[in-house]
């Protein structure tokens, strides 16, 4: 277990050498006008990471307010000498695994709406579309990668056997997944920690549907920190990148002042003990 002290500064290493910032917003179920206002509340927070996707509908909104804050007086000063950008991540999934041509016309049309140049992280949403299909579109993300489109691949709710079992010329670095002391998903984590690929974690929270649980409330006052904090805590602590949602400005600041506490590695058994695959949005397990 990690000793580690976490805040929205902290970065992981993906496997290509590529940092990604570790506490990353969620933007599932945000409508445009929530994204404008959100990820400005978001950056001047510290977050750096963002979570969207084609199927969300926010891409514009998200690229327009990254963007915006970018070109602030302020941001300025923090760009790097070569001009890049201070570390702002965006990742954006693709609706699912189709065919090489829509992949690669999906991830233009990602790049373009965002109107940042290029996407840090782009994902395949979603197993479905049969083997072909999964590998096929897995090549389209690797020309992106080439084609500087994309700076790192991966993939959501994969079971990453089979592609791995290709052998892919670029290994994906991450895999998105469900995943919280309600629904563990043990099996595809290790899989996952096998090939060296991070476990980013969606619905870190439950979607809120466990915040009264008693365990939860029993540690989250042992630990005097709130429901949200402990789940995004033992998260961190399993090494995951979690991406806690919340459109409200108090909840999105709030969630994440992870620092001040540690969970005992006792206590993050007893809570990887409250699985009970709780799925909040959809079973990957289930695709041909
Ligand atoms: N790849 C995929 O298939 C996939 C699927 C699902 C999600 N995701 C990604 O993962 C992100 C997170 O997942 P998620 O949005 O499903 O679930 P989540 O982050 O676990 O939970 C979000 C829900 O919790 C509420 N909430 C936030 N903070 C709270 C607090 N302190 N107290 C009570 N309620 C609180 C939010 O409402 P308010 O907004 O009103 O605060 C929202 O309803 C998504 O936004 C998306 O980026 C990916």
């Amino acid at each position: 277990m990690s000793s580690s002290t976490f805040s929205l500064a902290s970065k992981v290493k993906l496997y290509n050498g590529h940092m990604i910032p570790q506490i990353q917003l969620g933007l599932y179920m945000m409508s445009g006008k929530e994204v404008l206002a959100s990820v400005p509340w978001a950056l001047a927070a510290g977050y750096r990471g963002f979570d969207s996707a084609q199927m969300y509908h926010n891409e514009a909104e998200a690229g327009q307010a990254i963007r915006k804050w970018l070109e602030s007086s302020e941001t300025r000063r923090a760009r790097t000498s070569r001009g890049r950008t201070s570390g702002i991540r965006r990742s954006s999934p693709v609706p699912g695994s189709t065919s090489y041509d829509a992949v690669r016309k999906s991830i233009k049309r990602s790049v373009k709406a965002c109107g940042l140049g290029y996407i840090d992280l782009f994902l395949l949403h979603s197993p479905y579309g049969g083997p072909e299909a999964r590998l096929t579109s897995w090549k389209a993300i690797e020309d992106a990668i080439d084609d500087g489109e994309v700076r790192s691949g991966g993939v959501s709710n994969y079971g990453i056997e089979e592609l791995m079992a290709s052998n892919p010329r670029i290994k994906p670095a991450v895999n998105q997944i469900e995943v919280h002391p309600f629904n563990t998903q043990t099996a595809i984590r290790e899989t996952c920690a096998k090939h060296g690929i991070l476990v980013e974690a969606y619905g870190p929270l439950a979607r809120a549907m466990r915040m009264k649980d008693p365990t939860i409330l029993e540690l989250a006052k042992k630990y005097a920190c709130t429901p949200a904090q402990l789940m995004v805590r033992w998260s961190l602590q399993h090494g995951h990148v979690p991406l806690p949602k919340s459109a409200r400005k108090e909840r999105l600041i709030d969630n994440v002042k992870v620092g001040g506490f540690e969970i005992s590695d006792e206590d993050v058994q007893r809570m990887d003990g409250l699985d009970e695959h709780l799925v909040t949005d959809w079973d990957p397990t289930d695709a041909d």
